[in-house]
């Protein structure tokens, strides 16, 4: 979140945005130093498979927006709330063509 180091706009998730030297395009998410996350690498990828997966479904709609909240014993954000639904015609992206 220090605009010094993620630039104005740095809030936002923006995973093209330049970055010093130095500095991991997930920013503090893992943590940094002798105490960094070993499973980031992991967590990426299974975000990625999970993501991938979800949004394959075209008839995928947002219900309902998440709270973006900040949680003080975990030093960090906190989206809940999110409410998706698949609609009735279901299927991946292209099966129903
Ligand atoms: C999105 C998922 C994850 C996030 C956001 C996350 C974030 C973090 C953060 C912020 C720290 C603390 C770093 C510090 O103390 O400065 C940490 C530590 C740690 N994480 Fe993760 N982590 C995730 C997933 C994982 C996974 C999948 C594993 C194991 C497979 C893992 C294993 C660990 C371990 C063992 C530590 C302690 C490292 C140490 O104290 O030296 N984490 N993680």
């Amino acid at each position: 979140m220090d605009p010094a180091v993620m630039g104005e706009d740095a809030g936002a998730v923006c995973p093209h945005r330049p970055l010093p030297r130095g500095v991991q395009a997930q920013g503090l998410a893992f943590g940094d130093g002798p105490h960094r996350c070993p499973g980031a690498f992991l967590a990426i990828k299974e975000s990625d498979m999970f993501l991938r997966r979800l949004l394959l479904w075209n008839d995928l709609e947002i219900v309902r927006h998440p709270t973006v909240g900040y949680n003080e014993i975990v030093k960090g954000y906190e989206l809940r709330g999110l409410r998706l639904r698949l609609g009735r015609l279901g299927g991946p992206k292209g099966a129903n063509a």
